[in-house]
């Protein structure tokens, strides 16, 4: 097995893969039902290569996500099902799930939803860590409804198909945290790599709009709607847009302690806000700012 892994880790290198020798022991370890970890004590004792591997390293070697090949994507402390038509939760993610526990913890009963769920992660990864925490998800796509549903189901998340511009309207001012990573990137910025590019659902990159705004901005607009007076909102969005989320939230006149938080890579990578206590009444600034 050693010399087909490393075999297959000078396949994916050449294919541009950027941790090969990584996903060819967790590809081999998929396999055999393992941990990567057992997968090199059985490398070191001379076990004979999976069955089925190279095809699965060929797959890669096309750019195919590790994810879709062995089924799975970790967040934080879950494991979730993702493939074909669901968004792969990334780690900067994880970030932004940890701003919404630290909010929600030590409240009783907070209600909590996220916007644009996709596989569930921040629900599920939120209702797995707030004990006693209310959480609703929502997302639009047929497809990675069908991946949250059951990733969701084990959590007790309530999933709701709709639009996150207008859904839950009978939940309007209920929720202490609306969290939402939104489509985002601008249209002409296809991007690089191809597992994103070519597996990633078109619906979960592009945020609408010259500078992909326009799903970010619905967000905003829905937490102010759903949220209740002195309620948390935060939001993941490319670092370029670090300013004009900030603006559009300011803009809108019914925030308050706008603040930009960085990923683990200290990039400007999500934005939080406070709903203020005052009621918004209809022609305020909030209204001629749209
Ligand atoms: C960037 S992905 C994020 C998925 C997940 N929250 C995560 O962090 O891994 C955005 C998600 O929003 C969904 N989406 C796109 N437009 C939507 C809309 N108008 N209403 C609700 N969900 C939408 C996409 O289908 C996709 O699942």
């Amino acid at each position: 097995m050693e010399e087909a892994l490393r075999a297959a880790e000078r396949q994916l290198r050449a294919a541009g893969v950027p941790s090969p020798q990584v996903d060819a022991e967790l590809l081999a370890a998929h396999l055999l039902g393992v941990s990567r970890g057992r997968l090199r004590a059985l490398a070191l004792i001379g076990a004979p290569v999976p069955e089925g591997f190279q095809a699965l390293v060929d797959e890669r070697a096309r750019r195919v996500p590790l994810q879709h090949l062995t089924g799975v994507a970790y967040f934080r402390r879950i494991e979730l099902s993702v493939g074909p038509g669901v968004f792969v939760p990334r780690p900067e993610t994880e970030t932004v799930a940890q701003l919404v526990i630290d909010r929600a913890l030590g409240r009783a009963a907070p209600r909590i939803v996220d916007l644009g769920t996709g596989s569930g992660a921040i629900a599920a990864a939120v209702a797995d860590e707030v004990p006693g925490a209310e959480v609703y998800a929502v997302e639009l796509s047929d497809l990675a409804l069908a991946w949250a549903g059951p990733n969701l189901a084990r959590f007790g998340v309530h999933l709701v198909q709709g639009d996150l511009a207008t859904a839950l309207p009978e939940c309007d001012g209920t929720f202490d945290v609306v969290v939402s990573n939104p489509p985002y990137i601008p249209a002409e910025a296809v991007p690089q790599e191809p597992e994103v590019a070519e597996h990633d659902p078109r619906m979960a990159l592009y945020g609408g709009g010259a500078d992909g705004m326009e799903l970010p901005r619905a967000a905003a607009e829905s937490a102010a709607r759903l949220l209740r007076p002195g309620g948390y909102f935060v939001m993941e969005h490319a670092e370029v847009q670090a300013p004009w989320v900030a603006a559009v939230l300011e803009r809108a006149g019914v925030w308050t302690e706008v603040t930009t938080h960085q990923d683990l890579g200290g990039r400007d990578r999500a934005t939080s806000a406070v709903l203020t206590a005052e009621p918004v009444l209809p022609d305020t600034p909030r209204e001629a700012s749209r």
